[in-house]
């Protein structure tokens, strides 16, 4: 459940007024020499988000691009801590990270984000908040099965078991995105196959230099 925060402050928002930074994205950008773009990374769990994020940043970062990867599992332990697995909880996760992908994009960063993010509306939303020339989409495309033989942290035993409700793939939906900017077949391309993908579309779309 998603905690309610008391204010009693009738007036928030109203007095606040947004101040303009000098040093402003475009700045920051010619500065990197590169543009600053969020990677969403969507998939089942153990469909290898996590590890393609990391890998394509490690290949980011050696050609001196400013990066930062949001990953589900380490996020959860903090900034969206209070949040749980259902559909409405995963929701308010991926609004969170909508914002904070936001701020990271006005800092000139490329921000790869591992979440399942299983409910097109939500990824929508994300598009939106950010806008769409900023959001690059990849479907990590594991099939269920393959992602249930991997099971590396032995969730999927315990979701079949019933020990873990509302898991994504075996008791809660996953809708797969049906235009993503890259789909990867994850579960059968080795991991270097998948970066030199990933960094070929961002040469292409002329995000990093060729
Ligand atoms: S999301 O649906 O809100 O996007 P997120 O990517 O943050 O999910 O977290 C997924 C990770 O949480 C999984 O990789 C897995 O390790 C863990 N997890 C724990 N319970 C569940 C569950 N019920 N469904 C899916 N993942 C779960």
């Amino acid at each position: 459940m998603i905690k309610q925060h008391n204010n009693s402050d009738d007036q928030k928002n109203h007095d606040i007024v947004w101040h303009h930074a000098t040093v402003t994205r475009a700045r920051r950008e010619a500065q990197n020499n590169h543009k600053a773009v969020n990677l969403w990374f969507t998939g089942l769990s153990g469909s290898g988000k996590s590890t393609l994020a990391h890998a394509v940043e490690e290949r980011l970062h050696q050609m001196g691009c400013r990066t930062f990867v949001f990953d589900g599992d380490n996020v959860r332990h903090g900034l969206c801590s209070d949040l749980g697995f259902s559909l409405e909880d995963r929701s308010e996760n991926i609004r969170r990270i909508g914002e904070m992908v936001n701020l990271f994009l006005q800092a000139g960063v490329i921000a790869l984000t591992a979440f399942i993010s299983p409910l097109k509306k939500d990824r929508e939303k994300v598009r939106a908040i950010i806008g769409p020339d900023n959001y690059l989409e990849i479907h990590c495309a594991c099939s269920l099965e393959i992602c249930e033989q991997r099971d590396v942290k032995g969730l999927y035993k315990k979701a079949r078991a019933g020990i873990i409700k509302n898991y994504t793939g075996i008791s809660s939906p996953y809708e797969a995105p049906e235009n993503p900017a890259l789909r990867l077949d994850s579960g059968a391309t080795p991991l270097e196959e998948c970066v030199k993908q990933v960094i070929s579309y961002l040469q292409e779309k002329q995000v990093i230099p060729s």
